[in-house]
């Protein structure tokens, strides 16, 4: 498997990131947000349906102020992935069981915790993260929940020195789960890698402490140029981003058991799904970031294996 770009095509914006006019910057909401996710809104929010659209084209603008990434520009950030993730009903079961959390990988707005919470998940089983703390903050104003949301949101890069020193502090063995949604293809195999280590270390020391997550795939596995990494932000310097297909991933966890000595002892589980050109990687909506011949959906999960 060569570790060379998947493509010539250059994703990578001439213009400002922050303007309006890049391709993943929807004018229009069309059918970009989810029922499930409008219902959310509407119940959990309390919006009037007819005042949602208003919200979330306010929302969007504030998030893209902050930093302009594809999911927000894309209306993505009030996607629930978790609900349609293969392992749901299995996660929700574990999210009953007392003391077994889930800490939300490079959470944006938390979407997926908000929902977890309406479907009864206490707030004490409810972890976010995320490199932009104004995501985490402005939050609370997309969900309109600053007096009812109790989870924990914390703000961190993933690849901060004094992670489990400062920002995790405490928190090595404490998930039961953890979700991944659109993170990990935000970075190149070594930094891959180095977040699957450190997941492998906030996961319980449990049979069955599970990672779980989507992300963009590319079948056969590959480097594509793109601006999403946070290092881009400040220095605004290309960066390669390393997409999966079911064997690159297991090959990839196969390094984290070489890595943290754990072989044999991670089960892995994935599917890659390839996008057709006019539609999304779930098969429902456009995806203007990752675009391409071989580009598309891939879910995966990675659970614990203790062995006898
Ligand atoms: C593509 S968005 C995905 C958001 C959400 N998880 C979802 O599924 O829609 C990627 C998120 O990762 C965050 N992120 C990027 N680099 C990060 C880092 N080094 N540490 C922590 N979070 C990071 C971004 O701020 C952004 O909210």
């Amino acid at each position: 498997m060569s570790d060379s770009p998947v493509t010539s095509q250059d994703p990578v914006p001439v213009l400002d990131r922050h303007s309006k006019e890049n391709r993943w910057y929807y004018k229009e909401i069309n059918d970009q947000v989810q029922p499930i996710s409008r219902k959310l809104l509407e119940e959990y929010s309390h919006i009037p349906a007819n005042e949602i659209d208003a919200h979330i084209y306010k929302m969007r603008d504030i998030l893209w102020s902050h930093a302009p990434y594809p999911c927000v520009g894309e209306f993505k950030f009030l996607d629930l992935r978790l609900p349609k993730h293969p392992l749901y009903t299995q996660i929700l079961t574990t999210l009953r069981k007392p003391s077994s959390p889930i800490l939300d990988m490079g959470c944006c707005v938390a979407s997926d915790l908000r929902s977890l919470a309406h479907n009864g998940i206490p707030s004490t089983q409810l972890f976010g993260t995320d490199i932009i703390s104004s995501y985490l903050t402005t939050s609370y104003s997309v969900f309109k929940d600053t007096d009812t949301f109790h989870g924990t949101l914390v703000p961190a890069n993933i690849f901060s020195p004094s992670l489990f020193s400062d920002e995790f502090a405490g928190w090595e063995g404490r998930f039961s789960i953890i979700h991944a949604g659109l993170f990990l293809h935000l970075f190149n195999w070594e930094q891959q890698l180095t977040v699957c280590e450190i997941i492998a270390k906030l996961l319980k020391e449990e049979e069955g402490a599970i990672l779980v997550g989507e992300m963009v795939g590319c079948q056969g596995g590959g480097l594509r140029g793109g601006p999403a990494n946070t290092d881009f932000w400040k220095k605004e310097r290309r960066h390669w981003q390393y997409l999966h297909d079911e064997e690159s991933f297991a090959r990839l966890w196969g390094e984290v058991e070489g890595r943290t000595g754990t072989e044999g002892m991670w089960k892995v589980d994935s599917k890659f799904v390839v996008r057709r050109q006019e539609k999304g990687g779930d098969g429902s909506k456009s995806c203007a970031f990752f675009e391409g011949e071989g580009i598309g959906w891939f879910t995966f999960s990675v659970a614990r294996v203790m062995g006898s």
